[in-house]
């Protein structure tokens, strides 16, 4: 998980071009952690699909703009092109905002645990409420609190398939945001479309899993995962102790079925 520095990132921008926008997407943090005008940014937009519905019972976008005359050519666009919310969804994005504090805080504290859960377990995290997060002093400095999603590695591929596959609590799904929480592969799943070779030259682990931690009880989820875990690791005992199959009678691998949510 990086973290990009918006106010440099601004400044630089700005000085090469006074005219040019910084465009920030803020969904992961939502307003009530960041807010990316005040960093520099002229615009920050949120999927209110994620932290915002907090339900993922909608689709909506937010666009929060600086300037009134950019304001102003952004609603001729949605109104022109007829893109504007419909009353229902209107009338449940602004119920879930009601809550949006008392979820993310609630989130927050869940994932700061299983996160320190994980590391302490000897896993690779990336989260940046960790003190190993090498951007922990730069996050805090723009943001209010280190978000709920959090990812780490575990060495195996099919190990980390295994992981997901096992959980019963933590439901399969690309999203985030919401009061359920939600396992992924981003290699399998959200990240699947980007040739690998994309993804190796970006860094991005194959055996990366992705939390996103929603409100429940943080023991039955810290339980949920331990047994998940406690599968991987038998998964790759399995895999050690086979016996080593050769090249024209090995079978291709067999595409992990993680496509389907089970929220
Ligand atoms: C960071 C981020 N921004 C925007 C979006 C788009 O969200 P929506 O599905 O509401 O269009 C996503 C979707 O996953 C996302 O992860």
């Amino acid at each position: 998980m990086k973290i990009a520095d918006i106010p440099t990132i601004a400044n630089l921008v700005h000085a090469a071009n006074p005219d040019a926008l910084v465009i920030v997407d803020n969904t992961m943090m939502s307003p009530i952690l960041m807010n990316c005008l005040s960093l520099g940014a002229d615009i920050e937009f949120h999927s209110a699909t994620k932290y915002l519905s907090g339900h993922h019972d909608l689709m909506a976008g937010v666009i929060a703009v600086k300037d009134k005359a950019v304001a102003d050519r952004i609603y001729f666009i949605i109104n022109s092109i007829g893109c504007g919310l419909a009353p229902f969804d209107s009338f449940l994005l602004l119920r879930g905002i009601k809550t949006l504090a008392l979820r993310v805080d609630r989130q927050q504290s869940n994932a700061i645990k299983i996160a320190q859960f994980l590391e302490s377990a000897g896993y690779r995290v990336n989260y940046p409420g960790l003190d190993s997060h090498p951007q922990k002093a730069l996050h805090f400095s723009m943001a209010k609190g280190a978000g709920a999603v959090l990812s780490f590695t575990t060495g195996d591929i099919q190990k980390s398939e295994r992981i997901v596959e096992a959980t019963k609590l933590w439901g399969i799904s690309v999203s985030f945001g919401c009061v359920n929480s939600l396992i992924s592969m981003p290699c399998n799943m959200s990240h699947a479309s980007i040739p690998a070779e994309v993804r190796k030259a970006r860094a991005l682990p194959e055996d990366l899993i992705r939390l996103c931690v929603g409100i429940e009880d943080v023991e039955d989820l810290l339980d949920d995962l331990k047994r998940a875990l406690a599968a991987g690791e038998k998964e790759q005992k399995k895999v050690i102790t086979s016996p080593p199959v050769s090249s024209s009678s090995a079978l291709p691998s067999q595409p992990l079925l993680l496509a389907t949510a089970r929220l």
